[in-house]
């Protein structure tokens, strides 16, 4: 490369990195897959390494981060938070150990090996074992002041146990745990609230709340690698000789480090500790981009030194990237359980992270609209977990187009009209999701509605799988789920039969005869033992929008029976703990329909059936162990609805006022008991006094 021309191109990749940066850290919105960057970041390297004259201090490998984005008051880092070179081969990883054991002369040096943790850097300040300070690691210099957000994680100490030096940074990583991850986006969708792309992105935008009550109710965990500044009082100290020893002491004093560490020697040991990691990456509580291997000892840290960006003594090792780049075959859609068009894209396979895929989803139409995906297109996926793979982003410059430079194909439109039904797609004002409105007339509908009430964890039908449920929905023996209970075994042999002729939607092992017959008895035998259920499986069975198992468990145990479940307005169902405003008009509204109703009526005549029993409410709560009488009107809400809240907060609420009574809300043409109440020196509240109450205690 001319040196003109490598002017260029390190003027381009400055440009480029630089941007990444300013996304990933400052507004955390990352755009670049991590790989790319990677790559972009390790050309720039090169290139400046063979270009000396072309250096540049203010270069992106000169620095780490970008700068904060002046939210949270800057905190000036005792010493600089460092960044760390990366390895994506075994050969890079000899290079490291090689120069490491001729420069420090030592044959077989051991490393601490660290999983690398993929969430948010940060440092922690304790001044006399009392956590003073934490910051973000910003440019690496200067961070930003998160102390309120830290204190709300649970693992992070507040107060060192034992014998804490005088000063004592720690440099670590906040991270929220997969599980975590899962739970919070659960209630999330339950409760109509944004959900997190992923767990990374879950602890960045997490820490950086301004409000720290928002950060306490996210799951965050955090653990700590290394050192910043550590002063000891004159007797105490010093440090001991080694990176290892020093997590072990860490440990003692309170700090949560990951049980993965280890120590190992030489290049094999390392790449061991690479490939044991790797085997359970996925199993692991939290997500990992790599591993870690540091130099042991701190006198040949010492004499290793360190270069622009990153020490010399460590190395993170890189598993493959969990996004990587394909092209757009077909843009295509799913129609869910509840009417949910979800778009998503065929493209050509691709291994991500390990393994190869085919399809990833596109979410919604904004997405789409968003992401601008056409045929054709270049585009970045990931996986994250076990997740479904998504589009993240197309990349522009790569869209095919015609002699005129126009693109080939027109931007994509969700369809009008449902491709399972025919019904119309629609979306209501304000909402995310399209969906077909031809519920249970939509095949599709029925198929997944069907597919959800048999699932092992609703109503556990033992061996109805999806093909199944697709024949018998094709050839028409199901239309709604009672039906289900209507089959015999002379249905499913001759649906079977009729599949075979047809296509071969049942699996092949199904054979004819004898052997039909008893498949089909054992179905008939998993469908009949499904009759004896609980309320919280039917609640979930039912497929009502927004209500998952938790949301069904909460329901059950607040009302006992369904009786009152169907009866209830969306002010009483929103008194139920952990059911909002828009979950508690979604199980209104499901009950509000008469085929729903139908649906249950024909499930309890076919014999399904589940033990009822006393609604379990709050024993604790603000009025725990008080009883409350309700009388005359109220113009706010209906009796039930009060009734209801106030149970919710821990009340007994009784039909007649004693001397036992704590106090009464007396509405309009409040009465007799509204006497008692004066007579007996029972407190007495209206109205305005309850709202004022309720209102100080919503959930
Ligand atoms: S040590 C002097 N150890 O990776 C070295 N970093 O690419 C300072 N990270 O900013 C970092 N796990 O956010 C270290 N076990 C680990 C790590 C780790 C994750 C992150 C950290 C750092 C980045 C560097």
């Amino acid at each position: 490369m001319t040196s003109r021309s490598a002017a260029a191109r390190i003027d381009e990749l400055r440009r480029l990195i630089d941007d990444a940066n300013h996304r990933y850290y400052v507004l955390d919105e990352p755009q670049l897959p991590d790989a790319e960057y990677d790559r972009l970041l390790r050309e720039l390297e090169s290139l400046e390494q063979a270009n000396p004259a072309l250096r540049d201090s203010n270069s992106p490998t000169a620095r780490v981060g970008s700068a904060p984005s002046g939210r949270f008051a800057p905190v000036q880092h005792a010493t600089p938070m460092l960044s760390l070179a990366n390895a994506f081969s075994e050969s890079e990883v000899r290079d490291f150990v090689g120069r490491i054991e001729r420069e420090t002369g030592d044959a077989s040096p051991a490393f601490s090996v660290e999983p690398k943790l993929d969430g948010l850097a940060i440092s922690l300040r304790y001044e006399a074992g009392a956590f003073v300070q934490g910051a973000t690691r910003g440019d690496g210099a200067t961070g930003e002041d998160v102390s309120a957000n830290l204190r709300t994680i649970r693992t992070l100490p507040l107060r060192l146990r034992g014998q804490a030096p005088e000063v004592l940074e720690v440099r670590g990583e906040v991270y929220m745990p997969k599980a975590a991850f899962e739970r919070y986006n659960a209630w999330a969708r339950d409760n109509g609230q944004r959900t997190l792309a992923n767990p990374r992105n879950g602890a960045a935008g997490s820490l950086r709340q301004l409000d720290a009550r928002i950060t306490a109710q996210r799951p965050l965990a955090v653990y700590v690698y290394a050192l910043g500044e550590v002063r000891f009082a004159k007797a105490a100290g010093p440090l001991p000789p080694t990176h290892s020893q020093t997590l072990a002491w860490l440990r003692e004093l309170g700090f949560p480090v990951s049980p993965e560490v280890d120590v190992a020697r030489g290049v094999d040991g390392l790449l061991a500790y690479f490939a044991r990691i790797g085997a359970v990456r996925n199993a692991l509580p939290y997500d990992i981009d790599g591993v870690v291997y540091k130099l042991d000892r701190y006198d040949q840290q010492r004499a290793m030194g360190f270069v622009s960006r990153a020490p010399r003594w460590a190395l993170a090792h890189k598993y493959p990237a969990q996004e990587e780049m394909t092209t757009v075959e077909s843009i295509e859609v799913n129609v869910g359980r509840t009417g949910a068009v979800t778009p998503w894209v065929r493209m050509t396979p691709v291994q991500v992270g390990g393994v190869v895929v085919s399809r990833a989803t596109l979410h919604n139409a904004d997405q789409v609209a968003r992401l601008d995906v056409r045929v054709g297109d270049s585009i970045i996926v990931r996986r994250a977990g076990d997740v479904i793979p998504e589009v993240v982003r197309v990349i522009e410059e790569r869209r095919p187009v015609d002699k005129r430079g126009r693109p080939l194909h027109a931007a994509y439109q969700l369809p009008g009209i449902c491709p399972d039904c025919g019904s119309a797609i629609e979306r209501e004002d304000g909402e995310v999701v399209a969906r077909c409105t031809g519920g249970l007339v939509c095949p599709a509908q029925r198929k997944q509605a069907l597919f959800h009430f048999a699932s092992r964890r609703a109503m556990d039908i033992d061996g109805l799988g999806e093909r199944f449920i697709d024949a018998l929905v094709e050839l028409g023996y199901v239309r709604s789920v009672a039906d289900l209970y209507r089959l015999t075994v002379d249905d499913f042999v001759a649906m079977k039969r009729r599949a075979d002729e047809l296509s071969d939607s049942v699996p092949q092992t199904v054979k004819g005869g004898k052997v039909a017959t008893r498949w089909a008895e054992n179905l008939v035998g998993a469908i009949d033992r499904s009759r004896k259920t609980t309320l919280e499986r039917l609640l979930f069975a039912l497929g009502i929008r927004d209500v998952g198992e938790s949301t069904a468990k909460a329901l059950a145990r607040h009302f006992g029976s369904l009786a009152p479940i169907m009866a209830a307005d969306e002010d009483i169902l929103t008194s139920v703990p952990d059911i909002g405003p828009i979950v508690a008009a979604h199980i209104a509204h499901f009950f509000a329909e008469p085929h729903n109703l139908v649906a249950i009526g024909e499930l309890v005549d076919a014999g399904v059936h589940w033990p009822e029993g006393a609604p379990q409410r709050a024993s604790d709560g603000p009025l725990a162990g008080q009883t409350v009488v309700l009388t005359g009107g109220l113009e706010s809400m209906s009796r039930e609805a009060a009734s209801a809240r106030l149970e919710a907060l821990g009340a007994k609420v009784s039909g007649s006022v004693s001397k036992k009574t704590s106090f009464v809300v007396a509405g309009e043409a409040a009465g007799t008991k509204l006497a008692k109440a004066q007579e007996l020196g029972v407190e007495v509240w209206d109205e305005a006094r309850l709202l004022a109450f309720l209102a100080g205690h919503a959930h």
